[in-house]
C-alpha cells in the first residue's frame, strides 16, 4: 500500500510504531522496520551514548530506514540533533518542538521532521515551524494526549494542512487503518498495540495488566507533570490523585534528581533546560518542574515489572487488545485485514 507517508518515510506499509519511553528499544524498532512498518526509537529517556548504541544496534538488525524520538528538555537535545544528522537517520519525532534553528538544520540534512500533535492549533503551528508530516493523536491515545477524539481531530487537521498525516490514538487493526484513511490520513501510528507484542521489552506481568484492563479504566490525569496523560487506573495513580501540592513538589524534585542521574546530566543543566522550556512559553513553571516525573514513574512498571508501583501509560485501545503477537504477524494481519475491509466495502457499495 503506497501512500504519501510511505513515500516520505521509505517504508513498505503506512504503519508507524511510535516512540514509547522504556518500550521502543532497538529490538522493537528493528522488528517493525523489518516487517515493513516504520519504527521510532524512544530517545527521550536515553543518554546520548544510549541513543548512539541503540542506533548502531538497529543498523546491525535492519537495513530499513527508522527514526529517533527526542525531547527538547534534556540538556543535550542539540547533541541528539547532531547525532541524528551524523548517523543519517531517516526521521525524527518530538512532541515539544525543538528550536527553529534545529528544525532547519535537520531539514537541511534531509531528515524528515514528524512531530506528534494533539490539537488543531498545534498541528498548524508545527507545519509553520517546518514539519514535513504530522502524527495526529486523538484523545484515546496513550501517554500525553489531547481532549479531542481522533474521529473529530483528524478530518479537522486534514482540512487545514497539506502535509502527510499519520493518525494515532485508538488504532490496532486493518479496519482502523481503512477508517483513518477515509478520514484523510495517509497511514496510522500506534503505540499501545506495539507495546503488546512479543518483541516489546515490557515485562510479562506488566503486559498482563494491560491485556486485562477494560477501556473505561484507562483514564486521563494531569497529576504527573501537569499535562493530560492517559494511563491505566491503578493504586499508584490513586495515591498521586490524593497527593497535596507539597507532596507533588517533593516527588517532582526527587524524580528530577533521579532523571538527572539517569541521563548523565547535572542538576544545574537540568534546571537550565527547565528554565529554557519555561521561557519558550509552552509550559507553566509547575509543568516544567514536573517534566521529569513521567519518565521516572513509567520506569517502575515498564522496566522493573512492578505494575502497582508506577504508572502505566496506555491508550484506551489496550482495553480491546487480547493477544501478544510478533510484530511481523501483527503488521501482516493489519494489512490483510485492511484489504479484506476494502473489498467488503466495495462489495457493499456495489450492492
Ligand atoms: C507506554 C507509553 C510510553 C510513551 N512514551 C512516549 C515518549 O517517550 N515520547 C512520545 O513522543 N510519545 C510517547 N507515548 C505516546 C505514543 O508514542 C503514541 O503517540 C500513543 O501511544 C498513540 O496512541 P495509542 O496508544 O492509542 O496507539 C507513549 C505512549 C505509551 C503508551
Amino acid at each position: 500500500m503506497k501512500t504519501s507517508l510511505t513515500e516520505l518515510l521509505g517504508c513498505r506499509y503506512p504503519i508507524i510504531q511510535t516512540a514509547m519511553g522504556w518500550v521502543a528499544d532497538s529490538v522493537l524498532v528493528s522488528a517493525t522496520c523489518n516487517a515493513g512498518g516504520f519504527g521510532f526509537l524512544a530517545g527521550a529517556v536515553m543518554t546520548l551514548e544510549e541513543i548512539e548504541r541503540s542506533i548502531a544496534d538497529i543498523k546491525a538488525r535492519t537495513d530499513a530506514p527508522f527514526g529517533v524520538n527526542f525531547h527538547m528538555y534534556v540538556p543535550y537535545a542539540e547533541d541528539i540533533v547532531d547525532l541524528c544528522i551524523e548517523q543519517k537517520v531517516k526521521a525524527v519525532s518530538y512532541s515539544r518542538s525543538p528550536s527553529s534553528a534545529s528544525i532547519e538544520k535537520l531539514k537541511r540534512a534531509g531528515i524528515v521532521c514528524i512531530p506528534t500533535v494533539g490539537a488543531m492549533k498545534h498541528a498548524v503551528k508545527a507545519v509553520e515551524l517546518g514539519a514535513d508530516a504530522l502524527v495526529i493523536q486523538g484523545g484515546e491515545g496513550g501517554g500525553h494526549t489531547g481532549s479531542v477524539a481522533t474521529t473529530i481531530l483528524l478530518p479537522q487537521v486534514r482540512e487545514a494542512v497539506t502535509v502527510p498525516i499519520a493518525a494515532a490514538g485508538g488504532f490496532r487493526s486493518g479496519a482502523g487503518l481503512v477508517a483513518a484513511m477515509a478520514l484523510g490520513a495517509d497511514g496510522i501510528a500506534m503505540g499501545t498495540r506495539f507495546l503488546l507484542t512479543q518483541e516489546s521489552p515490557v515485562p510479562e506481568n506488566t503486559k498482563a495488566v494491560y491485556i486485562k484492563t477494560p477501556p473505561e479504566q484507562i483514564v486521563v490525569s494531569t497529576k504527573l507533570d501537569g499535562l493530560p496523560q492517559r494511563m491505566i487506573a491503578n493504586s499508584y495513580l490513586s495515591d498521586l490523585m490524593r497527593a497535596t501540592g507539597i507532596g507533588l513538589l517533593v516527588r517532582a524534585i526527587r524524580n528530577g534528581v533521579a532523571f538527572t542521574r539517569l541521563t548523565g546530566g547535572s542538576l544545574f543543566g537540568m534546571l537550565r533546560s527547565a528554565w529554557k522550556m519555561y521561557r519558550s512559553g509552552n509550559t507553566t513553571l509547575g509543568q516544567t518542574m514536573m517534566a521529569a516525573n513521567a519518565p521516572m514513574m513509567i520506569q517502575e512498571a515498564m522496566v522493573k515489572g512492578i505494575p502497582d508501583k508506577g504508572i502505566l501509560p496506555s491508550g484506551q485501545v489496550a482495553g480491546v487488545i487480547d493477544d501478544i503477537p510478533t510484530v511481523d504477524a501483527l503488521i501482516l494481519r493489519i494489512m490483510s485485514d485492511a484489504d479484506a475491509t476494502l473489498n467488503s466495502l466495495a462489495t457493499c457499495h456495489r450492492g
